[in-house]
């Protein structure tokens, strides 16, 4: 099977996906990054440098006076380039909360945040579209698709953001459609797919623009079991293959099992992190 395409020109192993440098174009949009030394890790811990560095981090809603609602108290939270991580927690712990402080969707009230080198506290609203655009590839339960949009012009959109030429995208989004399977179905409109179907467009939209972390909130939420187990694999492909950094949220205990840390969000607080036994 092909590959993902990663950063910069790549040529894959059967010679048939070249993905081309997209960052050229789309790089200026991006605010500049605190490059700091890496530090030094302990033998235990997993290698990569940190991509998600956040330090007490509580995020408060104001629901009309005075009614101030307190949904993380205070998260703690490092995950290294090439982690697999998945989150569990009963519903209403906060997950989407800090799933969406994480992708730069929402500020947090209180704490630090740096992804990828990037202040998020400093950045402005600008430079958060622009992070999530080109570093960041959502995945949701509900797939999110446009309506009325064919599933290649879906994979497109990400890059027309970024600034890719028509002919380019078009390029890259069959190629991306063909790695999860659905290049047959390029032209149909997201209600003509079946959830399935579209949650693995939705993915090949995700890895639009190549972006270093991924983010899936209940990917597999909507889906019977075969079909969960099928984007379950694309994920792990990505994560191998790639070495794309994956955070995942979900109610499966079988397949936050399958991923490298399994954190536990209990009222807003992370209660629990354990390893998981990896790739079946
Ligand atoms: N925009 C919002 N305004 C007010 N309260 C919210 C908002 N979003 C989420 N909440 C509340 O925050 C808590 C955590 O929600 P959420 O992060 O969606 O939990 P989970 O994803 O774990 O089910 C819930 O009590 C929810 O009602
Ligand atoms: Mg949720």
């Amino acid at each position: 099977m092909m590959g993902f395409g990663g950063s910069g020109s790549k040529k894959e192993k059967s010679g048939e996906l070249i993905i081309e440098d997209i960052t050229e174009t789309a790089e200026d949009l991006l605010p500049e990054a605190q490059t700091e030394p890496a530090e030094e890790g302990t033998a235990s811990e997993p290698e990569g440098r940190i991509i998600i560095d956040m330090h007490h981090i509580v995020k408060r809603y104001f629901i009309g006076q005075p009614n101030e609602l307190e949904v993380l108290h205070g998260i703690d939270l490092q995950v290294r380039e090439g982690e697999f991580v998945a989150i569990v927690g009963q519903s209403g712990s906060g997950k989407s909360t800090l799933m969406n402080m994480i992708g730069a969707l929402d500020r947090p009230t209180e704490g630090q945040y740096t992804l990828d080198g990037v202040d998020m506290f400093r950045a402005k609203d600008r430079d958060l579209s622009a992070i999530r655009c080109l570093k960041i590839g959502f995945v949701f339960q509900t797939y999110n698709l446009v309506a009325r949009t064919s599933a290649l012009k879906n994979v497109e959109l990400p890059m027309l953001y970024a600034k890719m030429s028509p002919r380019r995208r078009a390029k890259r989004a069959k190629e991306l459609l063909a790695v999860v399977e659905m290049e047959d179905r390029m032209k149909h409109m997201p209600d003509e797919l079946s959830g399935g179907q579209k949650q693995r467009v939705a993915i090949a939209r995700a890895m639009a623009n190549d972006p270093a972390l991924i983010l899936a909130d209940e990917p597999t939420g909507a889906l019977d079991s075969a079909t969960g187990r099928l984007i379950m694999d694309i994920f792990h492909r990505l994560n191998k293959e790639q070495g794309k950094t994956i955070v995942l949220i979900t109610h499966s205990p079988e397949l936050a099992e399958e991923t490298g840390r399994i954190l536990t969000l209990k009222d807003g607080m992370i209660v629990g992190s354990r390893k998981g036994a990896g790739h079946p």
